[in-house]
């Protein structure tokens, strides 16, 4: 037994929790997942798993990405980023929904599923389904040699490395870095983007590893946030445009791991339901950086102010107009917007991490949950 304690403290590298561990990872596994698949100055990005299918993605009509949990909300991501740079309309569906509503698939469809474990039963059911139907199946997968990677046509891996914590960190993130490439590697076949546009992405995306070691720097400043809020039993997580899925997925690593009752809202809905629960208690984290819906996120946080909500701000670096209305704002550096998800996910993780070690909850291994769902 006390050789397994060393073990596993030796494992987690110095660190209190796999969690901690693997989101300070993210500025390695966002690398490795980079690695020999962006040429930033030829604007070019290659993708070999996919490199058979590169005539279908010219002539694609429509993707349909398949997922669950985590999976789902980088799928959400991935829709903003291919209909933005490719100009493909992209579905993307929960598998366990999928797979039960006689879905319309043609053998023109592309059917992507993203799973970390490569082996969750919902989205290799989703998988089958697309595939008796003739459309050719993708995967994105972190588990190399997993059932997903193994029944599909073609794929992607994240090369996130081993992830143990149950909460997805750097999957995600892996994630939606190679939808990221998917939706670049769309762009350029189907000229979508021009070279000098493509040459200019690339070089912003080749410098976001060193980003995310950047905003991995906020760790103190979010501690200190979650000190004041960890007592608090609901928070809303509000974003528009690619930041609506982070928001998404930052509720969900509340839920997850500190049992906090959390929701992830598209910033404009909130007058339509989440408004009426704002009162002088409510924790409202606001995605605010400076992007095409800046000016459209700072009336929503007025709207919270002006109930005596709590605002907490995720900005970009230098931000003022948000800084002088949020009660607490936490930095991120600057970058384009198809990069943002990237970035502004970290200090989520942060948020739920430090408050489930303070409520003494079981970061690693939360209860009711399981690392991979292989039972429907
Ligand atoms: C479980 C895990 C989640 C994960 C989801 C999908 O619920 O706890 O972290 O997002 O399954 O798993 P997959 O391996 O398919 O990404």
């Amino acid at each position: 037994h006390e050789l397994d304690m060393k073990l596993e403290a030796l494992e987690k590298g110095g660190y209190d929790h796999f969690m901690l561990k693997e989101i300070y990872e993210q500025a390695r596994s966002i690398r490795d997942c980079l690695r020999g698949r962006i040429y930033p100055d030829q604007g070019k990005v290659q993708l070999g798993g996919v490199k058979e299918y590169a005539d279908k993605l010219r002539n694609i009509d429509r993707i349909i990405i398949v997922a669950c949990g985590t999976s789902w909300h980088a799928g959400l991501v991935g829709e903003y980023l291919i209909e933005e740079y490719g100009r493909v309309p992209v579905e993307v569906e929960y598998a366990s929904e999928f797979r039960y509503r006689n879905p319309i698939i043609t053998e023109q469809d592309i059917v992507i599923a993203i799973s970390q474990s490569g082996e969750t039963a919902d989205t290799m059911a989703a998988l089958e389904i697309a595939k008796e139907r003739g459309a050719t199946i993708f995967g994105i997968c972190n588990v190399v040699g997993a059932s997903i990677p193994r029944i599909t046509d073609a794929g992607v891996y994240t090369h996130a490395g081993p992830e143990i914590g149950v909460a997805s960190t750097k999957a995600f993130t892996a994630q939606v870095t190679v939808l990221t490439l998917i939706a670049f590697y769309i762009a350029q076949q189907r000229g979508t983007l021009t070279q000098s546009k493509l040459i200019e992405y690339l070089t912003e995306l080749n410098e976001i590893p060193t980003l995310v070691e950047r905003t991995l720097q906020c760790n103190d400043r979010v501690e200190e946030i979650a000190a004041r809020f960890k007592d608090s039993n609901n928070c809303l997580f509000l974003g528009r445009g690619s930041s609506f899925p982070v928001a998404l997925e930052g509720a969900l690593k509340l839920k997850e791991i500190s049992y906090v009752h959390a929701e992830g809202y598209p910033a404009a809905e909130m007058k339509h339901g989440p408004i009426a629960l704002i009162d002088a208690e409510l924790p409202v984290v606001f995605i605010a950086t400076k992007n095409s819906s800046y000016e459209k996120v700072v009336s929503n946080i007025q709207e919270v102010k002006a109930r005596g909500g709590h605002v907490i701000a995720i900005v970009t670096e230098g931000d003022t107009q948000v800084r002088e209305m949020a009660e607490y704002v936490i930095e991120i550096p600057q970058t384009d917007d198809a990069f943002v998800p990237l970035l502004a996910t970290i200090p989520l993780q942060f948020l739920a991490y430090h408050i489930a070690v303070m409520r003494g909850c079981n970061v690693d291994q939360p209860r009711n949950l399981a690392k991979s769902v292989t039972v429907e």
